[in-house]
């Protein structure tokens, strides 16, 4: 079936249901993991809202509860079984629904474990259905059944979703889904299949809408966001070009050109896909964030072999080069994995030294997490936890030194920054981002929210600035 249809068909259910609950009922929905999980739970909160139900953060006076799960590494899977032992208790006193999606449903082991020791959960749902959310739930309200609908192919795109986004002056748009690139330590692929782009005309009508909305800063994302297109244009597959976008490049000169919009951010995209056209569109396009995320995983170069990453450690220092040299302003996050299987305490060095080397604005770090299914986890040379631990904590400790140091850099600046609201801590200060996101604490006026303004910054407190008007 044509998706466009599929979607239509949705809206029987939504009608269904929100005739069903005559009443206001509310939700609650709890989401692990990245940007792309957190655009999928803004689409299903538009889908719940559709149906008449109302947002609440309170997780007892919810009629149903929803959990987009994200199965990456493993401590997600600890804090999904803690949240449904917590929720067997809230099933009995009042008979909520639990509904439990996104990537860890994709995971066969996962979904038995809960049918075996959580038979209370009435919907598990996958990546490749989150559009029939609306279906799902009327069948269980209706048959007062359990139910599972996962598939394992390849998703389709579903445009035309309803959504209800987080925000009102950032919002992220989903511009590619799936991957194709099988790092070994990584369960994306296996659970959000292979990759494939949204059309061109689709995300330029979404983001002139956000822009008419009055958003200012756009996150394009996607698992590999670079390679927007790439296999469409390599496998010849058919897509309507629009306006000339038939990459990553031009999808990005044509989304500057949107009036309104103030900001252009794009994650994650991968150190072997950086193609020069994408390096010239960020140097040359005045809305493109001259942040730039770009994943290391490990500065070793056997290592990386092991890894699949297709890359060494002299092409990423030489792409950081090339980036420097044409971006003025530059700055540059990383992703990265400590004690991947095989990995000496001579070979974790080499990520140390790229860190040096780089000083990145912003380091994720994580452990390595085995994966079932991933060939990771089946290398025989896996890493006790002790070892990984301690190299966890002298990066984390080289890290922190850098932030601060590169803190020292903002102090006396001026910097334009993104007004996002009040500050969590304190109601009388308001918080905004810079163009390298990082955090500025600042007094003003609340007429400055969504606005970009310009602030002396006057100190740095390690994650955190402090600025004034
Ligand atoms: N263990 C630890 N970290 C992982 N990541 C992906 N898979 C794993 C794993 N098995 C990290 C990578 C990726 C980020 C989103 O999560 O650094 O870039
Ligand atoms: Fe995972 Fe590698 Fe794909 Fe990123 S590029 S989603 S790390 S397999």
């Amino acid at each position: 079936m044509n998706t466009s249809i599929e979607v239509k068909d949705q809206q029987k259910y939504i009608e269904k249901v929100k005739n069903r609950n005559n009443s206001k009922l509310k939700y609650n929905i709890l989401t692990m993991g990245c940007q792309l999980n957190e655009n999928d739970s803004e689409k299903l909160c538009g889908m719940l809202e559709e149906m008449g139900y109302i947002k609440t953060d309170n997780q007892n006076e919810a009629d149903l509860t929803l959990f987009n799960t994200c199965c990456v590494r493993e401590n997600a899977e600890d804090k999904l079984f803690g949240k449904l032992g917590e929720l067997k208790k809230l099933k009995q006193e009042k008979g909520i629904i639990i509904a439990i999606g996104g990537c860890m449903m994709q995971e066969k082991h996962i979904t038995d474990k809960i049918k075996q020791s959580y038979p209370f959960v009435d919907i598990i749902f996958g990546t490749h259905t989150l559009h029939k959310f609306p279906e799902d739930l009327y069948k269980v309200l209706d048959k007062k059944e359990k139910l599972e609908d996962i598939i394992d192919i390849d998703g389709k795109i579903y445009e035309g979703l309803p959504i209800k986004r987080d925000s009102k002056i950032k919002a992220s748009v989903t511009i590619m889904n799936g991957c194709n690139n099988f790092c070994t330590y990584c369960i994306v692929p296996y659970v959000r299949g292979r990759e494939r782009s949204r059309n061109p005309k689709d995300i330029i009508n979404e983001v002139e809408q956000l822009a008419k909305e009055g958003y200012k800063e756009i996150t394009l994302l996607g698992q590999n966001v670079n390679s927007y297109l790439r296999v469409e244009r390599e496998k010849n597959i058919k897509f309507e070009e629009y306006q000339g976008v038939n990459s990553f490049a031009t999808l990005l000169r044509e989304i500057n050109k949107i009036d309104g919009i103030e900001r252009i951010r794009f994650v994650s995209p991968h150190p072997k896909d950086f193609t020069d056209d994408v390096i010239d569109a960020i140097a040359n396009y005045n809305k493109i964030c001259k942040l730039v995320h770009l994943p290391l995983q490990a500065g070793n170069n056997n290592v990386l072999k092991n890894m699949n990453r297709k890359y060494t450690k002299e092409q990423y220092l030489k792409l950081v080069d090339k980036m420097k040299n044409k971006i003025e302003n530059l700055t540059l996050s990383t992703d990265i994995i400590v004690g991947f299987p095989g990995e000496t305490d001579e070979e974790f060095e080499d990520t140390l030294d790229i860190v040096k080397k780089v000083k990145f604005e912003q380091v994720y770090m994580f452990i390595y997490s085995r994966r079932i299914g991933t060939p990771g986890d089946k290398m025989a040379n896996q890493i006790p936890e002790h070892i990984k631990h301690k190299r966890f904590n002298k990066l984390k400790l080289l890290v922190e030194n850098q932030i601060v140091e590169n803190n020292k850099k903002y102090v006396g600046t001026i910097q334009k920054v993104l007004v996002e609201g009040e500050s969590k801590n304190n109601k009388e200060l308001l918080t905004g981002r810079t163009d390298s996101n990082k955090v500025v604490i600042f007094k003003g006026n609340k007429d400055l929210i969504g606005q970009i303004i310009k602030l002396k910054i006057i100190s740095e407190h390690k994650w955190y600035l402090k600025g004034e008007i």
